[in-house]
This record gives C-alpha cells, sequence and structure tokens, in this order.
C-alpha cells in the first residue's frame, strides 16, 4: 500500500557540516512537504530508546553514541508513496553504496556518519514522529 507520511532526522555529522538547508532544499524539491520541524538534541538515553529496535546489533553502541553527540533536525514530511520515496531520495545506508544524487551520496561521510534518518514502514513513521512530535504539532 503506498504511504503518505514518513519521518527524518538529519543526523549531527549533516548539522555539524552546515548541510541543513541543502537537505532540505533537495527534500522539498523533490516533492516532500514538511509537517512538522524541529531543531533538537537526542540524549545518549532518548538515543537509546529510539534506537531500540537495533539493540542486540553490534554497531548499537556506536550508534546511539553518535546520535546524541549534538543536534539534530527532525521532521515529519508528506508525499504519495512517501516511505519508499524517501528511502530511494536518501540512497544506500553505506555511503560508498549510494547511487548519485542521493543525500547520502552527497553528504555523507561513512556509514556511521551517514546524514540523514528515513524511516522503513508505515509503522515505525508513526511510532518515530510521536517520539518527537505531539498530535497537535502536526498539520
Ligand atoms: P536509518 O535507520 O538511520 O535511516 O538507516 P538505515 O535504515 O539505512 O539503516 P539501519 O539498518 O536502520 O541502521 C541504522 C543506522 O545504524 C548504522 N549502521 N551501522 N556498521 C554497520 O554495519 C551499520 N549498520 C547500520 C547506520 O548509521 C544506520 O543509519
Ligand atoms: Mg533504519
Amino acid at each position: 500500500m503506498a504511504t503518505n507520511r514518513t519521518f527524518t532526522m538529519i543526523k549531527p555529522d549533516a548539522v555539524a557540516a552546515g548541510n541543513i538547508g541543502a537537505i532540505i532544499d533537495q527534500i522539498t524539491k523533490s516533492g516532500f512537504k514538511l509537517v512538522a520541524l524541529k531543531y533538537t538534541y537526542l540524549t545518549a538515553e532518548k538515543s537509546g530508546q529510539f534506537y531500540a529496535v537495533h539493540k542486540e546489533r553490534p554497531f548499537y553502541n556506536d550508534l546511539v553514541g553518535f546520535m546524541s553527540s549534538g543536534p539534530i533536525v527532525a521532521a515529519i514530511l508528506e508525499k504519495d508513496n512517501a516511505i519508499e520515496d524517501f528511502r530511494k531520495l536518501i540512497g544506500a545506508t553505506d555511503p560508498t553504496k549510494a547511487e548519485a544524487g542521493t543525500i547520502r551520496n552527497l553528504f555523507a561521510k561513512s556509514i556511521d556518519a551517514n546524514a540523514i534518518h528515513g524511516s522503513d514502514s508505515d509503522e515505525n513513521a508513526e511510532i518515530e514522529g510521536s517520539f518527537f512530535f505531539s498530535a497537535f504539532e502536526k498539520f
């Protein structure tokens, strides 16, 4: 089923590199509408909660540490087929494998510092969006 909302975070590496504007520009020019937007910070505890699905994975501690290493930008985005289209726009997890022109190809430094997050399912988009935004904030 086509979905119309996804959740994203611009990760600490891309925020620190000054790429918030360029990334949001690419997202909106690709047809995604901003439904909610926040410049914020994940404490180590919140980062651990957000990535709890990856708790058993070998990269969990590095991921949690990295995501709490500096400010991030969280957003809810709207577009037909949002989940799939946004995953295409951001490219592969490992930037060396990300297609030319994708956000990770253009802005990611490594598999850990990979610039951006995109939800992988409708269900996770709802859970992740609700982690940062209340129903009142979503228009
Ligand atoms: P994301 O959730 O951030 O959009 O990334 P993703 O779906 O492409 O990748 P996922 O499997 O959900 O992993 C979450 C994040 O963990 C780091 N990772 N490192 N060293 C590794 O093998 C490895 N695998 C994943 C990445 O930073 C990835 O974005
Ligand atoms: Mg993921």
